[in-house]
């Protein structure tokens, strides 16, 4: 939700900039601005749009200047317009300021500023904070840096803000509440940017910014100054090395990241396991839980909080976890539950699933369990994020970064690490015999391979996605382990191709939802071979008999659902508990087609952003 970068040393900022916000621009696309300092004094050039919009416009424009910072926005005060884009000026345009997140007080900021002689160009929240840091600096006369700290006292909200000022031009300043910053450490020089994407290919140290402080950077020194907002008080900077390869932020052939993401699924499923299951054995070892397993395998229930893609991911790891291990799981929407007023039990255990590890809502869910003294759990793909370092114990999906929007290789990492948890809690409760979770192993040992036969499907769903492409509404519908995997799909759909879909439990179509049957209408039924496969049969006849247009995802070898449907695709034949791994995969490429063939923006569609840090 919005990227920042800045930088400052010795080199031209500009390029340096604006290459970051194009790895940044995942994260909001709406519009995209820079402001450069140095020797020539501020110059902000913002324009509505992507970064290749604001590219144009610079042309033939001074950007020179060895510090600078950037943004690329996802609105949230005020359309998306050249005005409002940021960077934001002071009302004396000597301080330019960039902003992820919201400032929950600035109405009444602005308006006492406003009657103090201010007057604001855009509608944002964020020049408020560029005025009250010039504020600051008059009433307090104290130096810029100083300032941004008084300014950021009383601010309320969630933010991270890079800000440069004109009077001291070889100085950067960012903070962090809520929203993420990484400082990476060059030869001389250093780079900012909301994660660590931007920075990999210049230095692979880094300090990731902890919530509550900021950081003077100054170029030539040797490190930035690390203190918190709060009191000043500097501490040392905790420098960590990016763990990421390069490779994982270029598309590799592919035409979007979202085609690429989907085919490497063999991989990163993969590299979830790795080191972790034994399918020799059985043996499961999830390191970053291991201080809490005793605690957790006495566990009564487990609570998991998580949204959109992740919050399905959590309807199966409810499965999984029930089915292998005999523990009860409960999964809620983080929006909802951090305001139900939920019933938190001393040592209850509470997972946050996310891949970015700054949801909003999910981090907020996680501080109220904290709160209420249960234990917070994190699996996160996002390595040193806001989650991961706000749990006590976690585990990391491995899944490398996920540049396109909608989520794919993130989700059956996921799943994987549910699996695995499923599988280690068993074994230590005894929940299953050892034979039959020696087999579960072995099964899970083969969804990579599996997930690589279910990728042999393109052809098939491309097909599909022809017929898809000309419909206005589709029903997803699964049942048992399946019926997640129809809400999965139906939000792919949805994402990337603006198509209306939604995913339903099968069995709850009667009860009203087939109203909405006839022959404009189509259903994906989500329709393996499963325990409650002839309850699928039966839903899919309901909506045939209804002139209803039906596509049907089945096993390899069912030919008897395959010649009810209107066209189906063949996925490989796996346990059960499994299957939702390979079921998802021509779910996800069918959105992704049917998103080429409308001639969609797929990696970055309308309206949505990577990481969601509002509520
Ligand atoms: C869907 C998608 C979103 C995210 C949701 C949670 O493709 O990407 O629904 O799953 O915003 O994000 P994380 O997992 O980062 O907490």
């Amino acid at each position: 939700m919005c990227g920042i970068v800045g930088y400052v040393g010795k080199q031209e900022a500009y390029p340096l900039i604006i290459g970051g916000l194009r790895r940044l621009e995942y994260r909001g696309y709406d519009s995209a601005g820079v402001a450069l300092g140095g020797e020539k004094g501020l110059r902000v050039y913002k324009r509505r749009g992507k970064v290749d919009d604001l590219e144009t416009f610079v042309e033939k424009k001074d950007v020179t200047g060895t510090i600078g910072i950037g943004h690329t926005r996802w609105a949230t005060h005020g359309v998306p317009d050249d005005r409002n884009a940021h960077p934001h000026l002071s009302h004396d345009a000597s301080i330019a300021v960039v902003h992820n997140g919201i400032i929950e007080n600035f109405r009444i900021l602005k308006t006492d500023m406003e009657s103090r002689g201010h007057t604001f160009l855009s509608d944002t929240d964020t020049e408020v904070v560029a005025h009250l840091i010039e504020d600051v600096r008059n009433a307090a006369g104290v130096p810029f840096p100083e300032a941004v700290r008084l300014a950021l006292k009383e601010v309320v909200g969630a933010y991270a803000i890079a800000a440069i000022s004109a009077d001291d031009p070889d100085t950067l300043v960012v903070a962090r509440k809520g929203s993420p910053l990484v400082i990476g450490i060059g030869e001389d020089e250093y780079l900012v940017a909301s994660d660590a994407s931007p920075i990999a290919e210049h230095t692979r140290r880094v300090v990731y910014l902890d919530d509550g402080d900021m950081a003077v950077i100054r170029c030539g020194a040797e490190n930035p100054e690390i203190m918190a907002i709060d009191d000043g008080v500097s501490h040392s900077p905790a420098i960590r090395e990016i763990e990421f390869k390069l490779e994982s932020l270029a598309k590799e052939g592919y035409s979007h990241f979202m085609e690429k993401e989907i085919f490497e699924q063999p991989k990163t499923i993969r590299d979830s396991m790795r080191g972790r299951l034994n399918p020799k054995t059985g043996e499961v070892k999830l390191g970053g839980l291991s201080d809490y397993f005793n605690k957790l395998a006495e566990a009564e229930r487990i609570v998991i909080v998580a949204c959109g893609t992740s919050f399905y991911a959590g309807i199966l790891g409810e499965y999984l976890i029930e089915r292998i291990a005999g523990v009860h799981v409960e999964v809620e929407y983080a929006s909802e539950y951090r305001y139900r007023h939920p019933l938190i039990r001393k040592g209850d255990f509470v997972f946050a699933i996310s891949q970015s590890g700054e949801t909003a809502d999910t981090l907020a869910a996680i501080r109220l369990a904290k709160e209420a003294g249960a234990y917070a759990f994190g699996i996160c793909n996002v390595v040193g994020s806001s989650i991961a370092r706000e749990t006590v114990a976690g585990v990391y999906t491995h899944a490398g970064p996920e540049i396109g929007v909608a989520s794919t290789k993130a989700f059956t990492a996921q799943v994987t690490v549910l699996s695995l948890i499923a599988l280690a809690l068993a074994r230590r409760r005894r929940s299953l015999p050892e034979a039959e979770l020696l087999r579960l192993a072995k099964e899970l040992d083969s969804v990579p391979d599996k997930v690589a036969a279910a990728l042999e499907t393109r052809s098939a769903c491309r097909e599909l996605a022809e017929d898809i492409s000309q419909l206005r509404d589709v029903y997803y519908l699964g049942r048992g382990v399946c019926y997640p995997v129809a809400l999965e799909g139906a939000l792919k759909l949805k994402e990337v191709s603006y198509i209306h879909a939604e995913g339903y439990p099968a069995g709850e179509m009667k009860h009203g939802p087939i109203a909405l049957i006839d022959e404009n209408m189509a259903v994906v039924t989500v329709a393996p071979l499963t325990e409650v496969h002839d309850k699928i049969l039966g839903s899919i006849q309901e909506v045939k008999a209804r002139k209803g247009k039906v596509y049907a995802i089945v096993t390899e070898g069912d030919t008897e659902t395959a010649a009810l449907a209107d066209r189906s695709v063949a996925i490989p034949q796996i346990d059960e508990l499994f299957v939702p791994f390979v079921a998802v995969i021509p779910l996800q490429l069918i959105s992704y087609f049917v998103a080429v063939l409308l001639g969609r923006d797929v990696d970055r569609p309308r309206n949505l952003a990577k990481s969601v840090t509002v509520e």
